[in-house]
């Protein structure tokens, strides 16, 4: 008689009993290597399931979650160009009032008009003024700024960097540590500074937080090291501040997705978008602004703490992470010498081409 352990589809015979039972080494190699396959297969069939989900099945109105309450507001960092101006536009014509920021008031105030004469929403908009690349932006002051208004919605989208041929020690002090402030300290400290309203908020209703990030987090790319290692240390900031939020209050230690009354937040993980940053046309692996916003939008609510809205950008993010090593800097280098050639020192940077 031969005993077997019945799993969903193949049979996995107990090596020991087996070979007693007169199977040779070879049945067992079999049914291991079955077992193997059938595992391997579940794991991608999971994987692809969860993509057609995510991207083609999933509700994309779960934004609506933070339409409650009274005169919900979103705040959209860098809000004056590219994706954040996208994304304000998007969120106006949902319904949502606005808090922009930039670091150009004439800037600020024309991207309001704008927003207003191209939509009905009617919403109010308000602004603040700030340079994230300075040490002496005072946050708790902006804080107080907006103080009693139902925020439900804090998008820290402002960063970017420019590209350049000097090396990283040519770079000053200074000019580096710009790069920092602009993609990881400002907004880590507007966040630290909006924490006690966003929290008071959850206690009634749901509040999200999203962090910008990008998917040169996880590439070596030269001349933008600090670029790409702010991105890498918001990427962990946002799933840890979600941790943080629920430490007192969740039982489970911290990690209870579902628990209510706490401020979720979200990193979002994108590659290139054409933007004021990204002057490069727009294609299957790089969308618009508007397009990408839109995506971006029908992901805020869904449960995730790590989000990659744009399809192109998950499809090219799996791609990069099968290639070698070796494979994928050489491509990193090569595009980066491209890009340098085609726009001339000192242009913007083609972050996460
Ligand atoms: N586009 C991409 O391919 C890509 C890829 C990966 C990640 N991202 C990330 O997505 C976010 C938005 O990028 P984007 O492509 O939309 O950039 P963008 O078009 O250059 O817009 C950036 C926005 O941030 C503002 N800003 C930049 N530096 C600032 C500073 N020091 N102080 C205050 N405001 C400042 C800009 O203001 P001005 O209008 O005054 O310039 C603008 O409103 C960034 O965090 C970026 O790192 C973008």
């Amino acid at each position: 008689m031969v005993a077997h352990i019945m799993l969903p589809g193949p049979t996995l015979s107990v090596g020991p009993f087996l070979r007693r039972s007169g199977l040779s080494n070879v049945d067992v190699m079999q049914d291991l290597l079955s077992v193997i396959g059938f595992l391997f297969c579940l794991y991608h069939f999971r994987s692809l399931l969860d993509v057609i989900w995510f991207y083609y099945l999933r509700p994309t109105d779960t934004y609506r979650k933070y339409l409650t309450g009274p005169r919900p507001y979103a705040l959209i960092t860098g809000a004056t160009d590219g994706i954040g101006k996208a994304l304000a536009k998007e969120l106006y014509d949902k319904g949502f009032n606005l808090i922009v920021h930039g670091r150009n008031e004439e800037k600020i105030l024309s991207v309001i008009d704008e927003l207003k004469s191209c939509s009905s929403s009617g919403g109010e908009v308000r602004y603040f003024v700030a340079d994230a690349g300075r040490d002496d932006v005072d946050f708790e002051e902006i804080a107080r700024k907006f103080e009693g208004l139902n925020v439900t919605l804090m998008v820290n989208n402002v960063g970017g960097i420019k590209i350049r041929l000097e090396r990283f020690d040519e770079w000053t002090e200074e000019e580096h540590l710009i790069q920092v402030r602009t993609n990881a300290i400002f907004p880590t400290l507007l966040t630290r500074a909006f924490l006690s309203s966003l929290r008071a908020t959850a206690r009634e209703r749901p509040v999200l937080v999203a962090f910008m990030g990008s998917t040169s987090d996880e590439t070596a790319m030269p001349r933008i090291p600090l670029y790409t290692a702010s991105k890498a240390y918001v990427r962990q900031l946002a799933p840890s501040l979600h941790a943080d939020e629920r430490f007192e209050i969740d039982p489970n230690g911290g990690h209870d997705r579902n628990i209510d009354g706490a401020i979720e937040f979200t990193l979002v993980h994108l590659g290139s978008v054409r933007s004021g940053l990204i002057v490069a046309p727009v294609n299957f692996w790089r969308p618009s602004s508007e397009e990408f916003a839109k995506k971006l939008v029908g992901t805020f609510g869904c449960g995730r703490r790590y989000v990659v809205p744009y399809f192109g950008h998950a499809v090219a993010l799996k791609m990069r992470r099968s290639w070698p090593e070796w494979y994928v800097e050489r491509e990193v280098l090569k595009s980066t010498r491209a890009h340098l050639d085609r726009e001339g020192r000192g242009r913007l940077a083609g972050l996460g081409e």
